[in-house]
């Protein structure tokens, strides 16, 4: 049993440097993020200005050191903002989260120094998007099924054919890491990574995915006819691809457990509020034991998560194996973060059905949680698989 592994002793602040970050990522929250979330919910449009301002102080590549763009801090801080930014917006969030987790983190990792300087770089500092290329329309879970083939050359160069869906920003993001069958026969040893430019011929977007929430992160389906990829676009080894799909998820689960506890203590601190002023049978209902009893859960759930989460993030940054943490904190966080909107939706009745205060789109946010980065079910998988060695 390994509830704390390798560790000797639990420590609970956090460093200036990361107070500094939460606060940074509190300040642009409040006062630019929250004030046009409604707005950017009811109309999809996509946030570029805000999320070329994330990347101007540092938010977009927190975890990228200062020479490729980014603000070189700790997997800690990299929470601590999630958690601001997702408070006032679940789409933003899921903008910064595959900006950092699932782009940056990838190439940091395996990326050649030359493409760390490429691609990184305009990712971190907001000046592009970056965007992660693995589900397709046949192959989500099981992502090894996929059918996306690229097609070694005389010269070295690759040729890619075939589809990829649910494209967090496709619609405008400039460079993608892509996963893509190199050698079918082979299964998951058979797939390699590659660094696209969507502005490239043999490259096609789809059109934008109407979605239940985080609606104003544009979603779509790309296509892939005959894109030609240099040798030099390969990301780490040929057929190296879905270890590298893998371990990158294991870093963007901490980041969509970040997302739920910001969008679970946004409904939390609304119910709060609301249930000291609305007033009913003569009292607020905050007095009644029935909310009071939900209100207490909602906490507890909360605080799980995020000392999961925690927990993860500081595994990643000691340099030690965090998959299965990972998965808990994702489980935990994002099957909270379902379990509060919808309490916080009831403690509100009529008016959290409505569009006039933001608790329905905090349970339409909560969500996708429980569904991308790894389903409930595949993070159960997971964390199973780690306990018994059994799959
Ligand atoms: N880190 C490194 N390597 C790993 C790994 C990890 N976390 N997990 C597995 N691997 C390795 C295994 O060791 C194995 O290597 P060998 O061939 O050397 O033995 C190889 O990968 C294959 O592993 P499995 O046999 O376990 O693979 P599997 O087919 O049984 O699948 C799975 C495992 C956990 C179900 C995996 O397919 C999975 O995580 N599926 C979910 C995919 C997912 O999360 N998709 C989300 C899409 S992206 C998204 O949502 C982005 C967005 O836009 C927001």
């Amino acid at each position: 049993m390994h509830f704390l592994p390798e560790c000797d002793a639990v420590e609970f602040g956090f460093s200036e440097e990361q107070l500094m970050i939460q606060d940074i990522a509190r300040r642009i929250a409040q006062e630019r993020i929250a004030p046009s979330a409604e707005h950017h919910d009811r109309t999809g449009e996509f946030p570029l200005e805000n999320i070329r301002l994330l990347g101007e102080n540092g938010l977009m590549g927190i975890e990228v050191p200062d020479e490729y763009g980014g603000a070189g801090m700790d997997p800690i801080s990299y929470v601590l903002a999630m958690i601001e930014i997702a408070a006032a917006d679940g789409a933003h969030s899921t903008i910064m989260s595959v900006n950092n987790s699932l782009f940056c983190n990838g190439i940091l990792t395996h990326g050649s120094e030359a493409q760390k300087q490429t691609y990184v770089r305009a990712i971190a500092d907001g000046s592009q998007i970056g965007a992660f290329a693995l589900t397709e329309p046949q192959s989500g879970s099981d992502a090894t099924a996929m059918k996306c083939r690229a097609v070694r050359q005389d010269d070295g160069s690759f040729v890619i054919t075939g589809k990829k869906s649910w494209i967090t920003s496709g619609p405008v993001a400039k460079y993608f890491v892509l996963f893509a069958m190199t050698d079918p026969d082979k299964g998951a040893r058979g797939i390699t990574a590659f660094l696209i430019d969507g502005e490239r011929a043999g490259f096609h977007r789809g059109k934008t995915e109407p979605k239940l929430g985080i609606r104003a992160s544009a979603t779509c389906e790309i296509e892939f006819d005959g894109y030609v990829a240099q040798p030099g676009e390969v990301l780490g080894e040929e057929g190296q691809g879905f270890k590298i799909a893998m371990g990158v998820l294991d870093a963007g689960r901490i980041g969509i457990a970040s997302q739920a506890i910001g969008i679970g203590r946004a409904a939390l601190d609304a119910t709060v509020a609301y249930a000291k002023e609305r007033k009913a049978f003569g009292q607020p209902i905050g007095a009644f034991q029935m909310t009071q009893a939900k209100i207490a859960d909602m906490r507890c759930k909360l605080d799980a998560a995020l000392l999961l989460t925690l927990r993860a993030a500081w595994l990643k940054g000691q340099g030690k194996r965090f998959s299965a943490e990972a998965a808990i904190a994702k489980l935990t966080a994002s099957e909270a973060a379902m379990w509060i909107t919808h309490q916080a939706l009831q403690i509100h009745g009529g008016m959290g059905y409505s569009k006039e205060m933001p608790i329905e789109r905090y349970f339409r946010d909560a969500k996708i949680t429980e569904i991308y980065e790894g389903t409930s079910e595949i993070q159960r998988l997971v964390i199973a698989r780690s306990e018994t060695g059994l799959r």
